[in-house]
């Protein structure tokens, strides 16, 4: 804990700290004729993206586990905005599912112009999905990663398109170990496995970002804010009583979260831009172990395997 302490420079911390004081930018560009996907939008942080790109005009996909919730979701979007909106059902636990799910959206869906990856869990307990895989990294990481990898090759067909990885200022609490993905050999903390997924969603970032140079895909990552939602509401009722009733007053508004999805996801001020992490709407620097490209190159190589992935995008 000290070393990585060590590790961040003062200027860095300041840079977090005035960027989380600083409102975030708003934009009011239009997103008519443009097709998001968007993962959890069911809750949350993608709900209030899936709702502000409804807003300024956009058509959505949304990919969901939960069938009904999905449904009564795109209701409640086409009753306020009018928005045209499907959805692709996969649990992100079952990575056959993410696959089947990219699929569909290839062959359904016409055009994709934005993808926003925001599905996401913390667990304060180790758990692993049927495939033996553990189950933060599965859906914070590693279905996003097949997401992302099936559908660049279809955005690309855009003269510009926009991935946005959620991310998390909790990818400062590390826990990342290049020889241990699955949490097989360390001893597991729910902060040390968030913020492991969440360092390997950003190390990945990179390497999405070096290969998509000059083409018309751009790929950033973004901290949504500290945020009322129902993450970790899966953690039994101790913590929901730590989240609801002492967490939950400090949270602000979930709606900062969208806009500023929308502005990352639509506004010209950030056209072109590619591989960078944002706090909201402002640039900031990850933290030393999220920048280690030697250990993203060693991650990239297992993802594909774990996977079954091929290496070009
Ligand atoms: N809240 C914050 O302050 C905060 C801060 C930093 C980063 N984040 C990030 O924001 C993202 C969204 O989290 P949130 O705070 O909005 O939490 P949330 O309200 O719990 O929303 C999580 C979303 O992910 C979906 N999801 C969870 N497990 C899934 C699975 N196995 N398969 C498919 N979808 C699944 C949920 O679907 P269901 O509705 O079916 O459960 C829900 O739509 C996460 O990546 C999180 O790390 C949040």
């Amino acid at each position: 804990m000290f070393r990585y302490l060590r590790e961040y420079r003062i200027a860095d911390m300041k840079e977090m700290m005035q960027n989380t004081r600083t409102p975030h930018l708003r934009s009011q560009a239009s997103l008519a004729g443009k097709t998001a996907v968007i993962t959890g939008a069911t809750s949350g942080v993608g709900l209030s993206a899936a709702q502000e790109l409804a807003r300024f005009g956009g058509d959505l996909v949304l990919v969901a586990r939960n069938e009904r919730k999905v449904k009564q979701v795109i209701q409640e979007l086409q009753g306020s905005f009018g928005c045209r909106a499907q959805y692709v059902i996969a649990d992100f636990k079952v990575l056959k599912e993410v696959k089947l799910a990219c699929k569909q959206i290839i062959d359904e869906v016409d055009r994709i112009d934005i993808l926003i990856n925001s599905a996401g869990i913390h667990s304060t307990r180790k758990r692993y999905t049927e495939d033996g895989m553990e189950s933060v990294f599965c859906v914070n990481y590693l279905a996003s990663f097949i997401l992302t990898h099936r559908l660049i090759p279809k955005m690309k067909r855009q003269a510009s398109a926009r991935i946005i990885q959620v991310s998390s200022q909790g990818h400062r609490f590390n826990g990342f170990n290049v020889d241990d993905l699955n949490w097989e050999k360390r001893l597991y903390t729910g902060l040390r496995g968030y913020g492991a997924s969440k360092t390997a969603q950003l190390l990945s970032m990179w390497e999405f970002a070096e290969r998509l140079e000059g083409t018309s895909v751009v790929i950033n990552a973004m901290h949504p804010g500290e945020v009322r939602t129902n993450i970790g509401s899966n953690n039994g009722p101790l913590y929901a009583f730590y989240h609801d009733k002492l967490l939950w007053k400090l949270l602000k508004d979930v709606k900062i979260s969208g806009e500023s999805i929308h502005y990352l996801a639509a506004d010209e001020r950030v056209a072109g831009i590619t591989g960078k992490y944002f706090n909201l709407t402002h640039l900031e620097k990850p933290a030393p172990h999220a920048l280690d490209r030697a250990a993203g190159a060693v991650l990239w190589k297992k993802t594909l395997e774990m996977t079954g992935l091929p290496d070009e995008v």
